[in-house]
């Protein structure tokens, strides 16, 4: 109900009681589970635990709620873990698959979605012909789509045959189709696209349709990427950042 120093003020001014009496200046420890904690006179009730979960989303199914024509989207696939409110982080085309993590920690959902903290985003396209050096490296600088120049991202080529090549990009934005138009743009139109990773979140052995809670430990460095935490781990932010 309030950030760390605002929560300070409030105890320093003897508006929080713990248990109907004022803490020590020094503080004290509560077990939020049996301590009663009052703010003015009014309870405060601990916010239950987020979810983050991690999806391999097949393709055709859909990132929606619900859908007018009946297709399948990720929450049928979730099934009661997917009750409630939860948000999808960076949607996925219908088309496309891989990973998708879904939470209802709407800060972090937003700053994972969000240019500002350059969150790396990892696919991997099976596009038509094979990049050359050249493509590759308008592909790193940034390329000119109907809605701006996108910025610097990660190129390589995987593998490359007989008329197909698979190609690793790694971006920090999200936009709509954002990897489908960057290839096309560079003449190499997607066939096939996975989502492999989303910052340090990666896809690994996930089978299609599956999912998976986050480990504390990608929740931390998840936090961390977005500067909700500090790099030790330890202080939180107070506040959404202008
Ligand atoms: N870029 C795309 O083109 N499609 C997606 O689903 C995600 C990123």
């Amino acid at each position: 109900m309030a950030s760390r120093r605002s929560a300070d003020l409030l105890i320093a001014s003897g508006a929080v009681l713990v248990n109907g009496h004022r803490p020590p200046p020094s503080g004290s420890l509560i077990d939020p589970e049996r301590d009663l904690v009052t703010v003015h006179g009014r309870r405060v009730v601990p916010r239950p635990p987020s979810r983050y979960l991690a999806m391999n989303k097949p393709t055709g199914t859909l990132v929606t709620a619900a859908d007018p024509r009946g297709r399948p989207t990720v929450f049928d696939l979730l099934g009661e873990a997917g009750a409630g409110r939860l948000f999808a982080v960076g949607r996925l085309d219908a088309a496309t698959a891989g990973l998708l993590l879904l939470t209802d920690d709407g800060e972090l959902a937003y700053r994972l979605s969000h240019p500002r903290y350059k969150v790396p985003k990892e696919y991997v396209a099976v596009v038509r012909g094979i990049p050359d050096r050249r493509d590759l490296e308008v592909l790193r600088r940034g390329v000119e789509l109907e809605d701006g120049p996108t910025l610097p991202a990660e190129a390589e080529l995987l593998d490359g045959g007989t008329g197909r090549a698979r190609v690793r990009l790694v971006i920090v934005e999200g936009r709509n189709r954002q990897v489908r138009r960057m290839l096309a743009a560079v003449g190499h139109p997607v066939e096939g696209l996975t989502r492999t990773a989303v910052g340090p979140v990666r896809l690994r052995h996930l089978r299609p349709g599956s999912w998976r809670r986050l480990r504390p430990s990608e929740l931390t460095t998840l936090r961390a990427a977005t500067g909700l935490i500090d790099e030790g781990g330890v202080r939180w932010r107070a506040a959404r950042e202008p």
